[in-house]
């Protein structure tokens, strides 16, 4: 088999919040490519043997003294190297050419004039001579450094891309990672597949052909056992296990009492032995019935955080104990997936946000001395759903829109009852199924229903009613990091409204959240 890590590209990051973009759009090219931070000590460059570097761009200007810089050993490597914006400025920079600073940030759309032949730029479409690119920047460069040569130039960028053909090194002010950029994905593609001389064999087909040798190679003929979450990243790494250790592997699922309507009956159909997912080995799931043990600890708990240790602590307790009730389990897998590793990495440099733990099993490898199965790694979610396709997983659990690990834990305001639950199950479920029927619901990033135990007056039919309301927040995302409310049709809204009102008895209103993230945050605790 081909080893698909042979030949790739180091993507140095610059802090750019458009680096994770930039290695999407390499591994779209069907090359394999890593993220890791511009200060990488040099034996680890050595080791790494890229077969090109991208430059990302950054917050910083090189203007200052103190701000990063390209390692100088990257630079005398004699791979080819593509800067971006900050990367190009800090090429500039090094090797004898002038950036100036600016307070003034040019940012939006922009439209560059080719200046001269060049191998970067020749993949593009030319409309009438000009190429659509994005920019986003303060600084640019004035002066190019020795034996490079312009070779496009914008109205407030006369240096807009440069190149040093004999040294490889090409460089664009500009941002070719965002979509905005027309025909940027072409120009990437081109650096990694033909200046860098690439193969593309980062396909689906392929990552899976290695997990799985990969996996085989790792446990032997050790057991494995998995949380499955009814979430994506879990539900890959099954379908994928499958494939790889089959029997070998159990899957224990916790019916904690907060899951959607129907969760439990989907994903155990979906591993069902009919389904067959991908040709894969059969399949053991547990389904764990822990909802009294949830529902009981949870009662008369109001505060949102603590209702989020008890729901946390119990899943590790029951996760435990059923794990433990298998013999001979010597390996847990877990869907961590690449971003995950990039947050936690970088954090060692002191940059990087703190993000929640959504998949981890708390301490249970250390406490249960297992060790981790991570198959997905080093893996984007564009990525993770293209291998789950490919292995034959349903469309509608690919694509399913994430669920916090708390569940509807903290979709309840305040105490979480078994009776608010039941009725919140409804409400959602009747949300999801007429935004699915409006052709909406993969056009969200999420979706949900949330329990507002408040008591409103209505009036249904003849009757009056007294009961609480629901709310519901759909938004529109990149990184869920920032967000806003889906401007949903208002027919839709109100349809949805009534169909909530009437079918279930335990509900009086229904109002639409329109907030947006920041200033409040996606849930509602
Ligand atoms: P917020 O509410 O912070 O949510 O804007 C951002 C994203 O994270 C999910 N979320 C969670 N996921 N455990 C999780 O596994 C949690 O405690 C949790 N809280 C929020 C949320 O659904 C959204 O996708």
């Amino acid at each position: 088999m081909q080893n698909i890590h042979d030949q790739r590209l180091l993507v140095v990051d610059f802090g750019s919040q458009y680096t994770q973009l930039i290695a999407r759009r390499i591994r779209e090219a069907g090359v394999y490519c890593e993220i890791h931070p511009f200060d990488i000590p040099e034996i680890f460059i050595a080791e790494f043997a890229p077969s090109g570097v991208i430059l990302s761009g950054g917050p910083e200007t090189v203007t200052e003294g103190q701000t990063p810089r390209i390692p100088q050993s990257l630079l005398e490597l004699g791979v080819p190297i593509l800067g971006i914006c900050y990367g190009m400025q800090a090429v500039a920079t090094q090797l004898g050419g002038r950036v100036q600073g600016s307070n003034r940030r040019e940012f939006g759309h922009a439209s560059i004039e080719m200046a001269a032949p060049s191998d970067l730029l020749e993949a593009l479409e030319l409309a009438d001579g000009s190429i659509d690119v994005w920019m986003s920047h303060g600084d640019k460069v004035t002066t190019l450094p020795d034996g490079f040569v312009c070779t496009a130039s914008s109205e407030s960028a006369p240096i807009a891309a440069m190149e040093n053909v004999e040294r490889k090194i090409y460089c664009v002010q500009f941002h070719p990672e965002v979509t905005h950029t027309t025909q940027g994905a072409a120009l990437l593609g081109n650096f990694a597949r033909k200046i860098c001389g690439c193969n593309a064999t980062w396909t689906a087909a392929n990552i899976v052909e290695d997990a799985i040798s990969q996996v085989r190679q790792q446990v032997g003929d050790d057991h494995v056992v998995l949380g499955l979450s009814g979430g994506v990243d879990s539900s890959v790494v099954a379908a994928l296990l499958a494939r790889a250790i089959g029997s070998q592997l159990t899957c224990i699922f916790v019916d904690n009492g907060l899951l959607r309507k129907g969760e439990v009956h989907e994903v155990e159909q979906a591993f069902s032995n009919e389904a067959g997912v991908g040709n894969a080995l059969p399949l053991t799931i547990k389904t764990v019935d822990a909802r009294d043990e949830f529902l009981s600890k949870l009662e008369g708990e109001s505060d949102p955080e603590a209702k989020r240790k008890i729901i946390g602590a119990l899943f590790i307790d029951v996760f435990e104990r059923e794990a433990k009730a298998l013999t001979g389990v010597r390996w847990l897998a877990q869907g961590t997936i690449y971003p995950d590793v990039i947050e936690s990495a970088a954090s060692k440099y002191g940059k990087a946000h703190v993000i929640k733990s959504h998949h981890n099993v708390g301490g249970l490898p250390e406490r249960m001395e297992l060790g981790l199965v991570e198959p997905l790694r080093e893996l984007f979610k564009d990525e993770v759903r293209e291998i789950g396709l490919h292995l034959g997983l349903p469309r509608s659990l690919v694509f399913r829109h994430p669920f916090p690990g708390p569940g509807l834990g903290v979709r309840i305001l305040g105490e979480v009852r078994r009776d608010y639950a039941e009725t919140l199950r409804q409400a959602d479920d009747i949300f999801l199924e007429e935004l699915r029927a409006a052709g909406l619901y993969d056009q969200v990033s999420q979706a949900f229903a949330v329990y507002l135990p408040v008591k409103s007056v209505g009036v249904v039919g003849d009757a009056r009613r007294y009961e609480h309301v629901i709310a519901l927040r759909a938004v529109e995302t990149i990184d869920f990091m920032t967000a806003r409310s889906a401007r949903l049709p208002y027919e839709l809204i109100e349809k949805i409204s009534n169909r909530i009102i009437n079918e279930i008895e335990t509900v009086s209103r229904v109002v639409y959240d329109i907030s947006s993230k920041p200033p409040a945050t996606i849930e509602w605790e």
